[in-house]
């Protein structure tokens, strides 16, 4: 009873568009196109009427900007060390989706100041009543900081390919996620495939090994194709799915925005202020 309370009242702020969904793009191989699905998949959303931002957590070899063809002129570091605003470290793009550059060198910072630990929560408490989904566009690396962050999101979406070693990766990334948290919504999507059965097969068994093994239920949102066009729009700087709308890749997108979107795929105990209450917690244990 108390749970379906809780749960109304999550869905409720959430139509309300009070807090947004905070969402990591991860896999366990890097490469796997994780920053090509993050541009695309906020496009996805944005073109459904979604208030998007992207932080790219590939700290100092963040590559969100060069995908958006966008010259920033400063980063998340630079708002952190307090030398520019959360307006000047925004970066707005087209479609009404805006982006926060990893920039570089922000791993050299090990001690988090007191400062700037204030600063970050103030950024996502604004963040997550300005927007709708803010998607962390995270590293091929696994730092502590990137892993503290992994725990405080709402919402993980771990991407595949089709090739065994990525997939049994994507496994032992989603068990690691699961035994610190079990709780956490996972969503799985797998890329670069060739065959549909190769997508759905890959999904399905992913899905198997986590019920089977962790008894965590994850939700597929979907696969998407091996397609040259991902390159042709890597070279022009723009998301495919602006330049190739009708692409059989670009469709299989917008379904996978549909099933994120889907109220089903919420799992509601975890949102809003859940994020902001672990990242704290997270934080505070780090430095302490
Ligand atoms: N569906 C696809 N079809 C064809 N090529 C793709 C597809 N998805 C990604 N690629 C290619 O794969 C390469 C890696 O993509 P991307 O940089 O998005 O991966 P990543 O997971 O973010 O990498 P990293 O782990 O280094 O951050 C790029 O060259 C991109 O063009
Ligand atoms: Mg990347």
């Amino acid at each position: 009873m108390r749970d379906q309370a809780e749960s109304l009242r999550m869905k409720m702020l959430k139509s309300q568009g009070s807090l947004a969904r905070s969402v990591a793009i991860v896999s366990g191989k890097g490469g796997v196109g994780k920053s090509n699905f993050s541009t695309n998949f906020a496009y996805a959303l944005s073109m459904k009427g979604k208030k998007v931002i992207i932080i790219d957590m590939d700290i100092g070899m963040g590559n969100i900007h060069i995908l958006l063809g966008v010259s920033p002129s400063y980063s998340l570091k630079d708002y952190l060390m307090g030398t520019r605003s959360l307006d000047e470290v925004m970066n707005e793009v087209p479609e009404g989706l805006a982006f926060i550059s990893g920039g570089s060198g922000l791993d050299s910072v090990m001690e988090w100041s007191e400062a700037m630990f204030d600063r970050l929560l103030e950024a996502f408490e604004y963040l997550q009543k300005e927007y709708d989904v803010i998607l962390f566009d995270m590293g091929a690396g696994a730092t502590q900081r990137s892993i503290e962050l992994l725990l405080s999101v709402d919402e993980i979406i771990v991407i595949s390919t089709t090739e065994p070693t990525s997939i049994t990766d994507a496994y032992s990334m989603m068990k690691f996620i699961c035994l610190k948290d079990p709780e956490k919504s996972l969503h799985i999507v797998s890329n670069r495939v060739g065959k549909d059965e190769d997508g759905t097969e890959t999904t399905a068994r992913l899905q198997f090994a986590m019920r089977k093994f962790l008894s965590v239920e994850t939700k597929v949102l979907g696969y998407l194709p091996e397609d040259p066009m991902v390159h042709k729009a890597v070279v022009a700087q723009k998301p495919f799915l602006l330049l190739y709308p009708n692409a059989p890749i670009s469709r299989r997108m917008k379904a996978i925005a549909d099933a994120f979107i889907d109220p089903h795929s919420i799992v509601d105990s975890q949102k809003g202020e859940g994020f902001l209450r672990k990242l704290r917690k997270m934080f505070t244990k780090g430095s302490g």
